[in-house]
């Protein structure tokens, strides 16, 4: 067989071997590329961690960003809106079943999260959300209250602003949002807001 020939069958092996994977994985071809391969996120894209959530969790998140639940003015929100707006539910659906099929990944970045009075965020976490989120952040399917878990200070923070100021929970359709919106405003100063997430993103490590 002349090299080109062997080239060339080499390279149908190698197609017919990895197509039907491709195909099959919703994830890998339009989520991987923010989320990680893994599903483990990437800080500087401001993509979470996916593999620590509930399938129920998953799917009212992505069906709220398809529908206009959060308020796109966020760069990172705007970001997510727009890679799954086009997508049809059948895709949204299968990558689901791929993200609960990834290990779960307690990996937080950076490593060392800002120094912060971590025990002050311990009462907090105690008296303000572990009620709903779990004692130690695992969180609640009954109560719609997602794992905290594997997410990194910047990002819980984010979001839970966004919550504060009404960014995101405001939607008509968004019950769970609006129990979150409710609480926040609870806890509103940044510095708590600050204590209490190092608190949870200490709590993976
Ligand atoms: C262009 C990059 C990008 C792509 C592609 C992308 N995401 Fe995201 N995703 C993000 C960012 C950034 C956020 C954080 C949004 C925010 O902070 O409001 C996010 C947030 C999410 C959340 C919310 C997580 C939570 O804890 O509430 C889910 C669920 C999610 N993405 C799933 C997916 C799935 C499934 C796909 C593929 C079908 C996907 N994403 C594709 C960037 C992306
Ligand atoms: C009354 C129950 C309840 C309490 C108390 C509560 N939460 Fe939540 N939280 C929820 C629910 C429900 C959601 C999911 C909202 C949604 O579906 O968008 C949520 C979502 C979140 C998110 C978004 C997570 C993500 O992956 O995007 C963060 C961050 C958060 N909560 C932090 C906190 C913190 C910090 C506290 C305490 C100061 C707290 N929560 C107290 C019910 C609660």
């Amino acid at each position: 067989m002349k090299l080109s020939q062997k080239l060339a069958k080499l390279l149908l092996a190698i197609i017919a071997f990895s197509a039907p994977s491709l195909a099959g994985d919703a994830y890998q071809t339009y989520c991987a590329s923010c989320h990680g391969a893994a599903g483990a996120g990437n800080l500087s894209l401001g993509a979470p961690n996916l593999t620590l959530l509930s399938s129920a969790y998953l799917t009212r998140q992505l069906r709220g960003f398809r529908e206009g639940w959060r308020d796109t003015t966020d760069p990172y929100t705007q970001a997510m809106s727009a890679a799954v707006a086009a997508l049809d539910a059948g895709v949204v659906a299968e990558a689901v079943l791929a993200i609960e099929k990834l290990p779960d990944s307690r990996e937080i970045s950076p490593a060392k999260p800002a120094a912060r009075n971590t025990d002050r965020g311990a009462d907090l976490y105690t008296a303000y959300c572990g009620a709903c989120h779990g004692t130690n952040a695992g969180g609640n399917d009954a109560l719609g209250a997602p794992s905290l878990l594997g997410l990194d200070a910047s990002y819980l923070v984010r979001q839970y602003r966004h919550f504060s100021e009404g960014r995101r929970g405001f939607h008509a359709d968004d019950r769970y949002g609006k129990q979150m919106i409710r609480l926040s405003r609870l806890l509103k100063e940044p510095s708590l807001i600050d204590d209490v997430s190092a608190y949870v993103a200490q709590l993976s490590q």
